[in-house]
C-alpha cells in the first residue's frame, strides 16, 4: 500500500516556544460525500488511554465520525473504523498500544475497507511512527493531536485513494473551536480551558505532544457551561494541563480566579478542575474556591517529590516548603477540602534521603488520594539524559513504602465519613450488582449504595456507614 505523508513528528519542532500569536479558528467540516455515502450503516470504535485531555478528544472525533455518518459501536471486531487514541506519559502507557495493534493484525488481513488509526500523543513521537510503519503494517492512518480538524478528509484519503495516510504536525498548535463533539457521559463533562502546557518539567512528554499553552476565550467556555447547564449536566471539570495558569497567554487582567469566579456564577451545581501547578496558585483562586458552594471541596495538587534538589532537577519551579505553605493556607481557608497528588518515584539520582523526603511530605499532606509513579524515561526530554541511576529493585521497594504511607491517610481519611451523611452525584449501577449504585462525594471520594435508576444523574443525601481505603458504603437518606 502506497505512503501518503502529509507531515512527520519532530520533537525538535514540538519543542519549539515562539512569540507568535494564538490563532483562534472556528473549523467548518468538510466532509466528501462519498464518505458520507460509505459511512451509512458503518461502525466506529475508539480507545482511549491517558488523560482528559484524550478523552475531549475522543468525544471530538466521534462528533466528527458521526456528523460523517457513522454510528458507534462497543466492539472492535465489527467495526469498520477503529482508532487507538494513545497516551505517551510513560512507557507502561506505550506498551499496551502495541500490544493491542498486535493483536489486531487478523482483524485487518481479512478485509481491505477498514481504518485502523492511532493517534493521541503516542503519534507525536518519532520513533513510534517509525516504528507502526516498520512493524504495524495493519495501520492505515496516523494522526497527531494538532490535526484532528483534518479527520474527515484523512480517512476519505484512506479509504478512497486505498493509501497509508500520516498527518502529524509538531507545531505550538491553536486553539479550534466549533468542532462536534459526542459526550460520553449524560450529567458530567470535561470542559477544556486550555491546551498544551509550557512548563517543560524535565521529565515529561505533554509539552513536546501537547504544544504551546493555550487558552480558550472565556465567552466560549462560558458559552460551553451554560450549554450543558441547560441539557441538563450537573457537573463540569475545568481542564488543562495547568488549569492556574489560564489567561497567563492573553496578557490581560484575566486569570484563572476571574474565570472560576465566572463559572461559579453560571450557578451549575458542581464545578471541579484539573489539574493545578503550585507554582501558578495563587491566594485569589483560594478565595474564589472558598467562596462559592458550587466549586466542590477538592483539589488534585501534583507534588511530585518531597524533596528540594529533585524538584529543582525536575523544573518544578517551587520547594517543598512552600508546597507546605499552600496546603496551609488551603486547609485553613476551606476546612473540608480533600487534597489529591501526583507522585514519582525514583528520578534520577533520587537518593534514600531524597526518597524519605517525600515520605515526610506526604505525612504532613495527609492526602485523600493519590497517583503513584514509577520514573519512566521519555525520549527528548531532559531527564533522560541524566544518568537513570536508581535500580529497577530500589524504585519497585520505594514505590511500595510510598503506597502504604499513603494509604494510611487515605484509610484515615475515608474513616471519619463513617456516620456522616454525604451528597452524591449518582453515577448509575455496578456492572457485578445492579442493585448497587455509586456516584461521588464533593470531595471526590467514590461511594457505593442500594439505589434504583431513578436516582441516576441526581445529587442525593448518602449516609455512610462503612469505609474501605478507596471507597465508602452508604445508603440512601429519604428525606
Ligand atoms: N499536567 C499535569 C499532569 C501531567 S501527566 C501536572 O502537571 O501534574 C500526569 C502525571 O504523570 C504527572 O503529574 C506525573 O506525576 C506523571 N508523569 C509524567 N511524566 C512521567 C514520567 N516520565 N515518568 C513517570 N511519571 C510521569
Ligand atoms: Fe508535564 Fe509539568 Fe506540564 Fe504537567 S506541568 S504537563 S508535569 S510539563
Ligand atoms: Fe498522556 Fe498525552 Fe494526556 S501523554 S497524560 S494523553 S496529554
Amino acid at each position: 500500500m502506497k505512503e501518503s505523508i502529509h507531515d512527520m513528528p519532530s520533537l525538535q519542532n514540538a519543542k519549539k516556544r515562539t512569540r507568535a500569536p494564538i490563532v483562534f479558528s472556528r473549523e467548518d467540516l468538510v466532509i466528501s460525500s462519498r464518505l458520507r455515502e460509505f459511512a451509512r450503516g458503518k461502525r466506529y470504535f475508539i480507545r482511549t488511554y491517558g488523560c482528559q485531555a484524550n478523552v475531549v478528544d475522543s468525544e471530538t472525533i466521534a462528533g466528527i465520525l458521526e456528523e460523517i455518518g457513522f454510528v458507534s459501536s462497543n466492539q472492535m471486531e465489527d467495526s469498520d473504523v477503529i482508532l487507538l487514541n494513545t497516551c505517551a506519559v510513560r512507557e507502561n502507557a506505550e506498551d499496551k498500544v502495541f500490544g493491542e495493534v498486535g493483536a489486531l493484525k487478523n482483524l485487518f488481513s481479512k478485509n481491505s475497507k477498514k481504518v485502523l488509526g492511532i493517534c493521541g500523543c503516542m503519534a507525536q513521537e518519532p520513533h513510534v511512527v517509525e516504528s507502526i510503519r516498520k512493524h504495524y503494517p495493519q495501520v492505515n492512518l496516523i494522526f497527531g493531536t494538532h490535526n484532528i480538524k483534518h479527520f474527515a478528509q484523512l480517512l476519505d484519503e484512506v479509504l478512497f485513494e486505498n493509501k497509508k495516510v500520516i498527518e502529524v504536525s509538531s507545531c505550538e498548535g491553536e486553539v479550534i473551536e466549533n468542532l462536534p463533539k459526542i459526550q460520553l457521559e449524560q450529567y458530567k463533562a470535561f470542559v477544556n480551558i486550555m491546551y498544551g502546557c509550557d512548563k517543560f518539567c524535565t521529565y515529561c512528554i505533554v509539552p513536546y505532544t501537547r504544544g504551546k499553552q493555550r487558552s480558550r476565550l472565556k465567552e466560549d467556555i462560558l458559552k460551553e457551561i451554560i450549554d450543558l447547564k441547560e441539557k441538563g449536566y450537573k457537573e463540569v471539570t475545568l481542564l488543562g494541563q495547568n488549569v492556574n495558569a489560564y489567561g497567563k497567554d492573553f496578557h490581560n487582567e484575566e486569570s484563572f480566579a476571574t474565570l472560576l469566579e465566572e463559572v461559579a456564577k453560571t450557578d451549575i451545581e458542581r464545578i471541579r478542575f484539573t489539574t493545578s501547578h503550585p507554582w501558578d496558585f495563587d491566594e485569589s483562586m483560594i478565595e474564589v474556591m472558598a467562596k462559592y458552594k458550587n466549586i466542590m471541596p477538592f483539589l488534585h495538587l501534583p507534588l511530585q517529590s518531597g524533596s528540594n534538589e529533585i524538584l529543582r532537577k525536575m523544573g518544578r519551579r517551587y520547594t517543598i516548603e512552600s508546597y507546605l505553605e499552600l496546603v496551609d493556607k488551603l486547609r485553613k481557608a476551606i476546612p473540608n477540602i480533600a487534597l489529591s497528588t501526583d507522585i514519582i518515584v525514583g528520578f534520577p539520582e533520587e537518593s534514600e534521603e531524597d526518597f524519605l523526603c517525600t515520605l515526610e511530605a506526604v505525612k504532613k499532606c495527609q492526602y485523600d488520594s493519590a497517583f503513584t509513579f514509577i520514573y519512566s524515561p521519555r525520549i527528548g526530554t531532559p531527564a533522560a539524559k541524566m544518568n537513570d541511576s536508581v535500580s529497577r529493585v530500589t524504585k519497585g521497594e520505594r514505590f511500595h513504602r510510598l503506597v502504604t504511607t499513603l494509604e494510611e491517610s487515605i484509610a484515615k481519611k475515608a474513616q471519619a465519613y463513617v456516620g456522616k451523611i454525604v451528597s452524591v452525584l449518582v453515577d448509575g449501577p455496578s456492572k457485578k450488582d445492579e442493585s448497587m449504585y455509586s456516584g461521588y462525594n464533593e470531595q471526590n471520594k467514590l461511594v457505593h449504595f442500594k439505589g434504583t435508576p431513578d436516582l441516576i444523574g441526581k445529587i442525593i443525601p448518602v449516609r455512610i456507614l462503612e469505609s474501605h481505603t478507596y471507597s465508602l458504603i452508604g445508603e440512601v437518606v429519604h428525606e
